[in-house]
């Protein structure tokens, strides 16, 4: 009868954590094509981690001069530090908006 119980409650358990995971992660990728390089500023930073539907990291950055949406290659090197500067943003629970407010060039922005 206990065990019963437990063993339903671990099913329920499973399918409430695959509801999450799906709604946090996009089935395919985000991004056709992505640019190596992409000039600032930006208004906004998102990343979608590697996932089985898509192999690769996806760094979505918005433009802040015409608010469009482009992606960034995690391979170039624009990518990488972006997606570095992400992670341990992630990692230590701030704002990952900070990695792209460091920039240079918005520093000369008044
Ligand atoms: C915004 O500017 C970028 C870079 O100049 C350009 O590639 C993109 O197509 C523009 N988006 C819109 C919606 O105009």
């Amino acid at each position: 009868m206990t065990l019963t119980v437990y063993a339903l409650l671990a099913f329920n358990l499973s399918i409430l954590l695959t509801v999450v995971e799906t709604q946090y992660i996009p089935k395919t990728c985000e991004c056709p094509q992505a640019k190596i390089r992409i000039k600032g500023p930006f208004s906004d930073l998102k990343v979608t981690p590697k996932r089985p539907k898509c192999l690769q990291d996806e760094i979505i950055v918005t433009l802040q001069k015409n608010n469009s949406q482009l992606c960034l290659s995690p391979e170039g090197q624009q990518g990488k530090r972006l997606l570095k500067c992400w992670q341990s943003m992630q990692k230590d629970g701030k704002d990952s908006k900070k990695c792209i407010r460091n920039s240079k060039r918005s520093k000369a922005r008044t």
